[in-house]
């Protein structure tokens, strides 16, 4: 073979190569941190859904939780407990030390995506063998809730 043929043929080599790198979207390095994110998303203590911070006072409001229990009287007590006895869901004792209050909102609030996305609550639903409903509550019942679950948890 001709001294000119192999470096031809060895430029050819050297071009497709380059071409295959970038259809692969960039450098190598960027394709292997752009996969990684792909198979391995991070679980979020936040769960899936629009409360991403939630202010926590340092003292119980009362009036929040007179309104918490009344939604857990009424949309609530048919499946879960105070204690930890599991009923249809879990029981809620220490339930706001398990969780953030954000996880806890965005599941009483975005139910169907938390048990579709989040692995936490993937893990509930293994174990309850029931899909926990939406109960049509809204950020501000939510909160409430939260907050006659910290009374329910002594804090
Ligand atoms: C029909 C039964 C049912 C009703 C009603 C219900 N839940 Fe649930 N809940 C479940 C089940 C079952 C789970 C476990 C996840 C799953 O299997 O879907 C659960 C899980 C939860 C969790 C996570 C508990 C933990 O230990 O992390 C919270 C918080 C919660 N529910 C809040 C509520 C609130 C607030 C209400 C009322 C507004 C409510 N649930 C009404 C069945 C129910």
């Amino acid at each position: 073979m001709k001294k000119q043929n192999i470096f031809l043929l060895s430029l050819t080599a050297i071009l497709s190569s380059a071409i295959i790198l970038t259809s692969c979207g960039g450098s190598s390095t960027e394709g292997a941190k752009t996969d990684s994110v792909a198979t391995a998303p991070a679980a979020s203590p936040n769960g899936v859904g629009e409360f991403t911070h939630v202010e926590l006072s340092a003292t119980l409001n009362e009036d929040m939780i007179t309104k918490g229990k009344g939604i857990f009287e009424l949309k609530c007590s048919a499946c879960h407990k105070l204690t930890d006895a599991k009923l249809v869901g879990p029981g809620w004792a220490g339930v706001t030390k398990r969780r953030t209050p954000e996880w806890i909102m965005n599941m009483t609030t975005n139910t169907e995506a938390m048990l579709n996305q989040d692995p936490e609550a993937q893990k509930l639903l293994e174990l309850c063998l029931v899909r926990m409903p939406n109960q049509g509550l809204n950020g501000e019942d939510a909160r409430n809730v939260v907050e006659f679950m910290r009374k329910n948890d002594g804090q």
